[in-house]
């Protein structure tokens, strides 16, 4: 029995014919509106001054909208969302890290890419984070912020965890790349901390082929991400977007 097979088999000895491991097609609709960006040839998501709304901008738009937040900022990569999330909280090389210990490993991979060191929180046998462990790991490595994946969709008691942060002084990046439209207690998973981040790589919830969303309600990093993903000059094609004093913070 192959592992996709056997993957495909339901608990009490049923069988579904639907196999997991296929993508979905893309909705006819989609398919159209890409047709329609190809032939009008443009597909950097700045466009010279006086072509309308980028389509980034309204995916933007639509999707901070949906989950409540102040700012979406569309990337490359969930991975690329957690990096620049983490370079924008001011985390310097040799800075530690909390993070999950059941995740995948673009997420330890983003601390990485920041120069930073991961300190691995354990899981428990219900497949979340450890909030004793979290909170004892907390107080020894003096980390500043924690990025806290839901995994497989199995998520922590977020208000615990923002209590924990705040107790400490923590600021909460979640790694929502499995929770894209799940709640706790009513609230959008990616809301609870300073920065949420999602995945549109092709097995996850919206099927871009590759792709990535940060939101924040934070000024500040909403200006810098934009900035730091290569927005140098043409900032006002993001809808969603702070103020230009905030953009004179940042921009050198
Ligand atoms: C738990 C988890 N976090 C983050 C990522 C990174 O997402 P992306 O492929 O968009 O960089 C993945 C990708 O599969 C993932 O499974």
């Amino acid at each position: 029995m192959s592992t996709t097979t056997a993957l495909t088999r339901a608990v009490d000895g049923l069988w579904f014919s639907k196999d997991l491991s296929q993508s979905e097609p893309i909705p006819e609709a989609a398919i159209e509106q890409a047709v329609a960006l190809m032939r009008s040839g443009r597909l950097h998501r700045y466009g010279e001054q006086g072509a309308g709304t980028p389509d980034p901008s309204l995916l933007e738009q639509e999707y901070a909208t949906y989950v409540g937040a102040k700012y979406c900022v569309a990337v490359s990569s969930c991975g690329a969302a957690m990096f620049l999330a983490l370079k924008a909280l001011g985390v310097k090389p040799g800075d530690k890290v909390l993070t999950s210990s059941f995740t995948l490993a673009p997420v330890p991979g983003a601390i990485a890419h920041a120069g930073a060191a991961a300190v691995l929180v354990e899981t428990r046998d219900d497949y979340t984070t450890d909030l004793v462990d979290l909170e004892r790991k907390a107080v020894i490595s003096g980390a500043r912020v924690l990025l806290l994946s839901h995994m497989r969709g199995h998520i922590a008691d977020l208000k615990a965890v923002r209590d924990i942060c705040d107790r400490h002084g923590i600021s909460l990046v979640e790694d929502c790349a499995h929770t894209m439209g799940a709640r706790w207690d009513g609230q959008h998973t990616g809301t609870f901390g300073r920065i949420g981040c999602y995945s549109t790589q092709t097995y996850k919830h919206i099927n871009a082929g590759e792709g990535g969303l940060l939101v924040t309600d934070d000024d500040d990093v909403a200006a810098q991400v934009i900035l730091m993903s290569g927005c140098y000059m043409m900032y006002d094609q993001h809808v969603l977007r702070p103020s230009a004093e905030v953009f004179e913070r940042w921009r050198y």
